[in-house]
């Protein structure tokens, strides 16, 4: 006998990772859209969801956790700290994808992991967790003599900057040279700003049309230097990403923090 289908309930249905990730469920044969949350307040809430026959909006994010196995929300971060919540409460699994993220959120997300399986990560797509890998790899090779800068490419629609996969990014490169990403995190080059610091991890944001998300992680040598790049063409690739953690979370996984690293068997080598 075929195994139940998984309910997954979408937050922030109705923007654009929302609505990829509900074109990419009800083709699923195996997952089930069992809810669309939408803003509080939002008009379209008790309106049809295309395409999804028999279900409506909801506003009220209670009922994502009362009626999913696992609640996949891209939402803003407000939204998702609210959402960490309800899901430590209702003891319900969540991936998150949502950035921007401030540094206390951090706590949050660890005490919801106490109580629930929670996923979050900036990216889902395999490449760039690949990417971010693989530039960890290359920095412990390349050692000091190498500067290490990051570039960022996105829609002009996107609200936070640099990208949450950029900074991923940073901290993995700093932590794989064993150092403090936040003390080494150079955001902003205006004016006189001098010599570059020999082991700084500088950021570079571009923005504007309708680029899904582009990173290339540069280590500068002398005489020589090494690009790692990643283009995502399609945000859909990031929908499936984040529906495979879903899948993966609710194989039974107890309460705690998991990452993309986990669920694509990254964690060694
Ligand atoms: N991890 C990844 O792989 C990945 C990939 C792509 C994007 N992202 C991130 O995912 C987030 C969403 O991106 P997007 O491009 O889909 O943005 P978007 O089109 O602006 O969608 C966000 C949606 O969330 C809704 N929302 C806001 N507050 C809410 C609440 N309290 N409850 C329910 N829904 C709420 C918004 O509704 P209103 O418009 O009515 O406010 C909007 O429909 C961003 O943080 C982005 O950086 C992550």
């Amino acid at each position: 006998m075929s195994e139940p289908a998984l309910r997954i309930a979408v937050a922030g249905a109705r923007g654009r990772m929302g609505r990829a990730l509900i074109d990419e469920i009800v083709t699923a044969p195996d997952l089930r859209l069992a809810a669309a949350g939408v803003r509080p307040g939002d008009p379209e809430a008790g309106m049809p969801v295309e395409g999804v026959p028999g279900l409506s909006y909801t506003d009220a994010p209670e009922a994502l956790f009362e009626r999913a196995d696992v609640v996949v929300d891209f939402t803003l971060p407000a939204a998702s700290r609210r959402h960490l919540e309800l899901a430590a409460a209702q003891r319900t699994a969540i991936v998150i994808g949502t950035t921007g993220w401030q540094a206390d959120d951090e706590a949050r997300i660890a005490e919801s992991a106490r109580h629930a399986p929670v996923l979050v990560a900036a990216n889902f797509s395999l490449g760039v967790n690949l990417l971010i890998h693989l530039a960890a790899r290359a920095a412990r090779a390349l050692g000091e003599e190498f500067a290490v800068e990051i570039l960022d490419l996105h829609h002009g629609m996107k609200r936070d900057a640099p990208s949450g996969t950029a900074l991923a990014l940073g901290r993995a490169l700093a932590a794989a040279r064993g150092e403090d990403f936040e003390t080494l995190a150079r955001f902003a080059r205006t004016g006189e700003t001098g010599p570059r610091e020999s082991r700084e991890i500088g950021f570079g944001v571009l923005r504007g049309g309708d680029v899904a998300g582009e990173h290339t992680v540069f280590f500068l040598g002398t005489g020589e230097r090494l690009e790692l790049a990643h283009r995502a063409h399609d945000r859909r690739i990031f929908a499936r990403g984040a529906l495979s953690a879903a899948r993966w979370l609710a194989r039974n996984r107890p309460p705690g923090r998991y990452a993309m690293a986990d669920v694509l068997g990254l964690r060694d080598g």
